[in-house]
């Protein structure tokens, strides 16, 4: 199989392992490796990476020459700006009070502002914004919002002095 696709006038690569909805818009160049999903009505932008086994919920807006490692798990609605970094293994929460059968789910997306970096397995609790180009430490469990520049580590997360 070649490694582009046409989609909706666009050129990307899909892994044929990756799991990518109809209804999914995939920018030119981007490149999503196996065993992926892509989400209904994610719409990814140009020229990103979204690794192997990671999963993209349904209406997330991903902008432009962002890279989403290996295994992170981003929930329905999130927004995550261009030159994004996120590490492998990184998880988006957005559910404070998760039950089995959904009866508190009152979901709170995460936003991620351009050119921020998100060190490997990190975990960013529901509703958290993390700002312009700040970087949260590999491990991290962020809690609260996350200022522009800044730099944060730990559990809970704080800012580094
Ligand atoms: C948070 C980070 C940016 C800090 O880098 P730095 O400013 O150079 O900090 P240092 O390495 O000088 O460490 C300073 C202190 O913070 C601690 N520290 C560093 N990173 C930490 C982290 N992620 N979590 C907890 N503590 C950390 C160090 O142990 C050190 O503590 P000490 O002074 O008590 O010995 C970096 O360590 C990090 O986690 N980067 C992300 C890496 C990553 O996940 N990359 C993904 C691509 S694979």
């Amino acid at each position: 199989m070649d490694r582009t696709e046409e989609k909706q006038g666009l050129k990307y690569f899909r892994s044929p392992k990756a799991a990518v909805a109809p209804s999914a818009v995939i920018g030119e160049g981007t490149s999503i490796w196996q065993f992926a999903t892509i989400l209904q009505n994610a719409k990814i932008g140009k020229n990103c990476n979204i690794g192997s086994c990671s999963e993209i919920g349904r209406g997330s807006v991903i902008g432009d020459n962002t890279r989403i490692g290996h295994g992170v798990f981003m929930p329905p609605n999130s927004k995550i700006g261009n030159e994004v970094f996120i590490g492998p293994s990184v998880t988006f929460t957005d559910d404070k009070m998760p039950r089995a059968n959904n009866s508190t789910y009152d979901a709170q997306p995460p936003i991620v502002e351009d050119n921020a970096s998100i060190g490997a397995g990190a975990v960013i609790l529901p509703g958290v914004k993390i700002g312009m180009r700040a970087l949260v430490g590999a491990g991290a469990i962020v809690t609260r919002d996350v200022p522009p520049l800044a730099v944060v580590k730990g559990n809970p997360a704080r800012v580094m002095e």
